[in-house]
């Protein structure tokens, strides 16, 4: 295990009525807001009434920001950088699910240099500093709300890129589950297969676990596969919503990585497919992830899977090694396109094969992709394969 600092002062204010802080939160960062949204669940939920209401009251001036599309755009990025520069912005808030959130906090960046915001991944120009950044998260499924990364698309180069900047850490995060019940049982679905997603990342690693944190991913993971079909049945399940949002959080807040070196594998090539086909993120991952877990497997690190089938599948102990490893994902697969019922090859997302040399190439950087297993773009080929 290697040593690690652990810093994530996000404040997090979690429950019913948690923007009931929205007001008081916000004075302490400035005068002049920019409020961030996207295509209008906000409006139709009547969450905008009240976060409008909140910031009135606190004596603020708003500007807007609306329209920022899943699978956000450096476009976006650009126009909130102009409006910040335009209106002398103080602080951002954004107010929806991960994309939303991801936008705001490049613009928070993008308010502060004069460069184009896509220097920031073309050229990973410096991220020195950034505007405060607070969120509303009405999507449980990025953990954007408590960690300080966010991916944005450009449609002009065909690119999907996400970054990690420690300026870009949301300074509060107002967590309440009820703003998820208008959550489609679609998008519930593709948020719950991107937390699994972000947990098996890290739990399947090429070194040594920390059996605490690799207790409390299978503790993650369980939460997950318990609680979204409750939410699927009954979106407003408190507990259920609830369960789900502080597991999306805690997913990906740097806390499960703790002294581990990790290399993300699904997710690298899911943003190649989001790039080029726009697909929902947790859709691709959903198809991706029990064919990634199933190229990978061998006699070597076998180990894993019978600890990921056993501890979270219940999957008899007694049984070969390789029997249980198989068996575990055909568990997962069975949840993510049974129970949660998302499709489960690309043909039916409309993925062809015409594009698979270019985005394996793409995912590895055209070298290596290094992970649980390091992939070539060969490999990688032959993953998308078996998901066509
Ligand atoms: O745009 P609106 O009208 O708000 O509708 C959204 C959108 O259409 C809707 N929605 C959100 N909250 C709702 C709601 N509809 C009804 N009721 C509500 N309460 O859901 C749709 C999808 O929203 P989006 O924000 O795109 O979803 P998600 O939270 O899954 O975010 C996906 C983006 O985050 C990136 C992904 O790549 C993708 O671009 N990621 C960000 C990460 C991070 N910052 O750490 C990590 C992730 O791995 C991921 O890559
Ligand atoms: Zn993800």
């Amino acid at each position: 295990m290697n040593s690690f600092t652990y810093h994530v002062p996000t404040k997090i204010h979690f429950g019913k009525n948690a923007t009931d802080h929205l007001g008081d939160e916000l004075k302490n960062y400035g005068k002049r807001v920019l409020l961030c949204y996207g295509g209008g669940s906000i409006k139709k939920s009547g969450l905008y009434d009240k976060v409008i209401a909140q910031i009135e009251k606190a004596g603020l001036e708003v500007f807007e920001l609306s329209g920022i599309e899943p699978n956000p755009r450096v476009d976006s990025v650009r126009e909130g950088a102009k409006l910040c520069k335009e209106h002398n912005i103080d602080v951002l808030l954004a107010v929806g699910g991960g994309s939303t959130l991801d936008c705001t906090k490049w613009i928070a960046a993008a308010a502060k240099v004069d460069h184009d915001a896509w220097d920031f991944f073309s050229e990973w120009a410096e991220v020195k500093d950034a505007l405060p950044v607070l969120t509303i998260l009405t999507l449980s499924a990025t953990g954007s709300e408590m960690n300080c990364g966010g991916v944005i698309s450009n449609l002009e180069t065909k690119d999907k890129i996400g970054r990690l900047a420690k300026p870009l850490l949301p300074k509060v995060s107002f967590l309440d589950p009820t703003l998820t019940y208008s959550v489609s049982a679609y998008q519930t679905a593709c948020g719950s297969a991107d937390i699994l997603s972000h947990i098996l990342e890290v739990y399947f690693a090429p070194q040594e676990d920390l059996y605490m944190l690799d207790s409390f991913m299978e503790g993650l993971l369980k939460t997950v596969i318990k609680y979204t079909p409750i939410a699927l049945n009954k979106p407003d399940d408190y507990e259920a919503r609830a369960n789900l949002m502080w597991a999306s959080s805690w997913a990906i807040n740097t806390f499960v990585t703790g002294g581990k070196q990790h290399e993300w594998s699904c997710h690298p090539m899911e943003h190649e497919l989001s790039a080029i086909y726009d697909i929902t993120h947790g859709l691709g991952l959903a198809i991706l992830t029990p064919r990634f877990l199933r190229y990978c497997l061998n006699e070597k690190n076998v180990d894993k899977y019978v600890q990921f089938g056993v501890n979270v599948f219940d999957i008899d102990k007694s049984l070969p090694k390789m029997e249980i490893a198989n068996k575990a994902i055909d568990e997962l697969s069975d949840f993510l396109f049974n129970t949660l019922g998302l499709d489960d090859t690309f043909t039916k997302v409309g993925i062809t094969t015409e594009h698979f040399k270019l985005m394996a190439e793409k995912a590895c950087e055209g070298d290596t992709l290094h992970g649980f297993v390091d992939l070539t773009a060969e490999d990688i080929e032959k993953i998308f394969e078996m998901c066509i």
